[in-house]
């Protein structure tokens, strides 16, 4: 029965070993091994081991050896399918339904992995063995370009022969032809044939050959660059029934096994970024030299749904690096069209910029790998990046433009399916747009590349928060004031998030319902969940504020005390602090960000300026 690719892994990687094989056998722990008696055959000390991160059970005594699935098989006495249904079952996995035909596919897979490997074999020693010679090119090319000879074994790459000790292009196929029926090589992508007549011949000749390994690390397909300027630079093995381009990613197998080792002695994720995500072999080679061992890229073509689920499985905010110029900026911003409606609670992308016309080869190699780890370092969030790109759509300098912006905001935030995240992301939007408004027509344009940002700590608790319940409170109660102070609502700050939820609230009501009289707006906020909020703001200020009190209905009282309040609310923004506001709205730098913090932190210890009458 074939199973899709990953099912196997899948169900290896949700089931514990130890917590298995426990349920039958007695096991202790020993280090990092658990040992008992082996099940397998009579014994009165134990010679049975388990190792659990590597997922295999041993018996010293009899040599029975496996993983998960041939535990299951051997304890139980069924064959691999059975095994497989109730390993799924314990681990609640649905089983793929088997056909025949997927039967059928399932052991020719097997024999196309065989194909495949031995091909790779075979490119590897033409790469290697000439000491001199044609073939040596291939070795020089690598050599060339900085890489050591332990890496190119590493990585397995080889070289395909070229026209001088290859004249026919059949070197490959005469090499496997022994040994694997020729329909199978042509299936494995190995071969291809003439369309002249002539048979098949080599589907490789004369290039370096990278090996694409799946998710365990079996080479299944290849990627070949020329030595010169051919066309095409890389050339890649055709879509075979192991061989999917949009669903595998160069260095994934070598990925998983250094992610999370931001500790080990050789490097593997020194700053535990998670998975680094590239455009091409090279850049994956280069970084995982350069001590970056958990580089991936796609094959060519900018990142699939399916390829970004594979790289979340592996770190919930992988970084991708992309070229600073205009191209690498409209690669970045098509992979986060792609990633916005997948997003997940705590699932997320940071964005690299490298220097313009650089990968992170060339970077790694022509400036060192600080200057990689520095540009992995001023990595930005998905959310900054989305913000960065709609505001530099065209400049927020009128009303009309300004609401466009805020449109296409809510419209990006719609796109993400994960309910929370998605409010989330409306919250962080408008609130920077709020922010921007407040900037007003003093905003035009935005740099595209502004420095990184770091994330907004909370504001510390502002001064004059009475100030600040009194009027949004009279807001809430006295909606017809809201359309004259509009821009000041919009402008307001307010540290305290339920009340800036309220400010944000009150301005969407008005917005959307235009003239509606003090009960229904209440009502409105209401349904915004900001009932309890409301009721005790309205309580406090009912109770304490002279002329909002009691029977405070005179419009004319309102206004001048909602006047007053307003006022008190300006002096506390002294133009400074607008100053740097507006700065940070512009450019949201970290710089920019300290400067506003230290002066609402200066705000703060100053307390309370003035305030009414309570
Ligand atoms: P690039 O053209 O950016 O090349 O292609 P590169 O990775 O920097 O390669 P070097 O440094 O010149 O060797 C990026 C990736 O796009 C795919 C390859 O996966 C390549 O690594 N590609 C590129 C192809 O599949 N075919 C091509 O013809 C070119
Ligand atoms: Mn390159």
């Amino acid at each position: 029965m074939a199973f899709p690719p990953g099912f196997l892994d899948e169900l290896r990687s949700r089931i514990s070993l130890a917590e298995l094989i426990g349920r039958r056998v007695r096991l202790t722990r020993r280090g990092r091994e658990y040992v008992g008696l082996c099940p397998f055959h009579n014994e009165k000390t134990p010679s049975f081991c388990v190792v659990e991160d590597k997922g295999f059970f041993h018996c010293f005594g009899c040599g029975a050896h496996g993983d998960a699935i041939g535990y299951q098989m051997r304890a139980d006495n069924v064959d691999f399918v059975e095994a497989i249904e109730r390993l799924a079952g314990l681990a609640g996995l649905p089983v793929p339904r088997s056909t025949p035909q997927e039967r059928e596919r399932a052991q020719r897979q097997k024999t196309l992995l065989e194909a495949l490997e031995a091909a790779a074999v075979f490119y590897e020693k033409r790469l290697w063995s000439p000491a001199s010679g044609p073939g040596r090119a291939g070795l020089d090319y690598l050599r060339g370009r900085g890489l050591d000879d332990e890496t190119i074994r590493h990585f397995r790459l080889g070289w395909a022969p070229g026209p001088e000790e290859n004249r026919d292009r059949q070197a490959l196929r005469r090499a496997l032809a022994g040994e694997y029926p020729e329909p199978l090589l042509l299936e494995a992508g190995l071969l291809r044939t003439s369309d002249r007549g002539g048979g098949n011949y080599d589907y490789f000749a004369n290039r370096v050959m990278f090996p694409i390994g799946d998710r365990a690390g079996r080479v299944i397909a290849f990627g070949a660059r020329t030595l010169g300027d051919d066309q095409p630079k890389y050339l890649n093995s055709p879509d075979t029934p192991l061989f999917e381009k949009g669903r595998v990613l160069y260095g994934w197998a070598a990925a998983r096994a250094n992610i999370g080792r931001p500790l080990s002695g050789n490097g593997g994720d020194p700053g535990g970024h998670g998975v680094i995500v590239t455009e091409g072999y090279m850049d994956v080679i280069a970084l995982h030299r350069a001590g970056f061992k958990t580089a991936v890229a796609p094959l060519g073509t900018a990142l699939t749904e399916t390829q970004l689920q594979e790289i979340w499985r592996l770190s919930p905010e992988p970084a991708l690096c992309f070229d600073g110029d205009g191209a690498g900026q409209r690669a970045a911003l098509r992979a986060l069209g792609r990633a916005l409606p997948l997003l997940k609670p705590g699932r997320s992308l940071n964005f690299v910029a490298l220097p313009a016309g650089e990968d992170p080869d060339s970077l790694v190699r022509g400036r060192g790998a600080a200057s990689f780890a520095e540009a992995l370092a001023a990595a930005r969030p998905l959310a900054e990046i989305l913000w960065q790109s709609e505001l530099a759509v065209r400049p927020a300098d009128t009303p009309e433009r300004r609401a466009d912006l805020k449109a296409r905001l809510e419209r990006r935030a719609r796109e993400i399916a994960d309910a929370d995240v998605q409010r989330e992301y409306r919250r962080a939007l408008l609130d920077r747009y709020y922010l921007l408004s407040r900037a007003g027509g003093g905003l035009r344009g935005v740099r595209r590349d502004p420095p990184t940002a770091d994330p907004p700590p909370p504001l510390p608790p502002g001064a004059g928060r009475t100030n600040r319940e009194v009027f949004l409170s009279l807001l809430a109660r006295f909606p017809a004031l809201i359309d004259e102070w509009i821009d000041e609502v919009t402008a307001l700050d307010i540290p305290e998030p339920e009340l800036d939820r309220l400010r944000h609230a009150i301005l969407e009501v008005a917005v959307s319902h235009p003239g509606l009289d003090a009960e229904r707006f209440q009502q409105h906020l209401g349904s915004c969940g900001l009932a309890g909020v409301l009721g005790v703001l309205n309580r406090r200020v009912a109770a304490h504020s002279g002329f909002a009190a009691g029977g405070g209905d005179d419009p004319d009282v309102i206004r001048r005390g909602a006047e007053e309040t307003l006022q008190l609310l300006r002096a506390q923004r002294p133009g400074d602090l607008e100053a740097a506001e507006r700065a940070f709205a512009e450019d949201a730098s970290a710089e920019n960000w300290r400067r506003l913090i230290a002066l609402k932190e200066r705000e703060a210890q100053d307390g309370p300026i003035g305030g009414i009458d309570w």
